[in-house]
């Protein structure tokens, strides 16, 4: 039903809207930009009508050691950093809400990360609120102890599924 791919100058953008004005601005307005820059990447999904019926960016980033749930950062090696990638912007238009897309965005995100050479250790996401926070811990993601809007989620658990 969806198509997911890396945005491209054909891609129509200004038709999107997800019902959160800054992340429809930053879709509309600034992305290119900062893909031509090589500061973020961005995925659309397009819808069968070739209309884009959601987006999400990620990039490179890391979560400094302390601020993961203890049990967790002790596992880890003693560096002062863990390598993550971060998804910064999730959306989903509102004419296509409620139909598995923000899951499965969410999934190809999950999946392009953990299949990255470059290893990082979690995918980590910023909410935009509550309610965003729910979608994401619906779908396992533990939230920062000291930063409960920031969540991430283990690549390793996705990689034994690839396996
Ligand atoms: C959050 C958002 C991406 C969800 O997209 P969606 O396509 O409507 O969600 P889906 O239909 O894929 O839902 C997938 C699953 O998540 C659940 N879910 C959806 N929104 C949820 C929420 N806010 N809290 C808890 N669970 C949620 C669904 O019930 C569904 O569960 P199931 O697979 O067990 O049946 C979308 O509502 C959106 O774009 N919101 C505005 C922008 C936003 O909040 N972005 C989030 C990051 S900042």
């Amino acid at each position: 039903m969806f198509r997911i791919t890396q945005i491209a100058s054909e891609h129509v953008r200004a038709g999107l809207h997800s019902g959160s004005e800054p992340l429809d601005r930053y879709f509309h307005q600034q992305v290119s930009q900062d893909v031509r820059r090589r500061v973020t990447a961005c995925f659309v999904a397009i819808a069968s009508d070739q209309r884009i019926a959601g987006y999400y960016t990620l990039a490179s980033a890391s979560v400094l050691l302390h601020e993961l749930p203890e049990e967790i950062g002790k596992k880890l090696p003693r560096y002062p950093s863990v390598p993550t990638v971060r998804m910064g912007r999730l959306a989903v238009d509102r004419t296509f809400k409620g139909q598995g897309l923000g899951g499965a965005l969410l999934a190809d995100a999950l999946t392009r990360a953990a299949r990255n050479e470059i290893a990082a250790y979690a995918l980590v996401v910023d909410a935009k609120d509550e309610i965003a926070a729910d979608f994401y811990r619906h779908h396992g993601f533990i939230a920062l102890p000291n930063a409960l809007l920031t969540l991430f989620l283990p690549l390793a658990t996705i990689k034994s599924l690839n396996k």
